[in-house]
């Protein structure tokens, strides 16, 4: 499964991406509204971090502007990825993006039918938001079960990017499941080096070791 980080935060992405655990990035509006710069400088710097797919967002809701500005945030590096919204619109900019060889991600993924819809008009991606789910009492894991099981049944090349991550345990589930990408803000990341038991037993090792060499003087 691949790693996909999501974030506007140069800062953040910088430090996981030099890791090497990240294969890719995913942006939102309002993820690039928090930062102070340009918002295609910063998909630009992203995407020489990264070196991987980067989603960035249109914000136009009319099919005929999405198209526009979807071949814009297209132009500003061959990484790039556009993000439309699953509504009527968006499909039909899915649909003339895609057959432009435009790489889409289709956003706001809340139904099976939606993400089935979205990989019918050759969405490279979909999101479906898991933790937004969770949020209203739904299992968010519940709707990714449901696409990669159809995405096989089908053999749709459509990937399941599963989005809205709350937790490590979502990472988790998503894996189990087959999910093909899951996109992930920092602080989940950084979640993930944690374990005590780890510390506890680096420690230990270290004083040992220390023990035996000041034996050996
Ligand atoms: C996905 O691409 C979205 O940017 C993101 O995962 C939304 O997450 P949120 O529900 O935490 O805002």
């Amino acid at each position: 499964m691949k790693l996909f980080v999501d974030s506007g935060s140069l800062k953040d992405i910088e430090s996981l991406a030099a890791l090497g655990i990240i294969d890719g990035a995913t942006t939102n509006p309002s993820l690039l509204a928090k930062e102070q710069k340009d918002p295609r400088e910063i998909l630009k710097e992203i995407c020489r971090l990264v070196q991987g797919p980067v989603s960035g967002e249109v914000v136009a809701t009319k099919a005929d502007d999405m198209v526009r500005e979807g071949r814009e945030i297209a132009k500003i590096d061959q990484h790039m990825v556009v993000k439309v919204p699953f509504t009527r619109d968006g499909v039909r900019a899915c649909r003339t993006l895609a057959s432009e060889g435009i790489k889409v991600n289709v956003t706001l993924i809340f139904s099976a039918t939606q993400a089935l819809l979205a990989a019918k008009v050759g969405a490279a991606y979909v999101s479906p938001f898991v933790g937004r789910l969770d949020d209203i009492a739904t299992d968010g894991m519940h709707l990714i079960e449901e696409i990669v099981e159809i995405f096989d049944n089908y053999e749709f090349p459509t990937q399941v990017l599963v989005a809205s991550v709350r937790h490590p345990i979502h990472i988790v589930q998503a894996a189990r499941l087959g999910a093909d990408v899951c996109t992930c803000p920092p602080a989940v990341l950084d979640q993930c080096f944690k374990h005590p038991l780890t510390d506890i037993g680096l420690e230990k090792f270290l004083k040992d070791w220390e023990k035996a060499q000041t034996a050996k003087v």
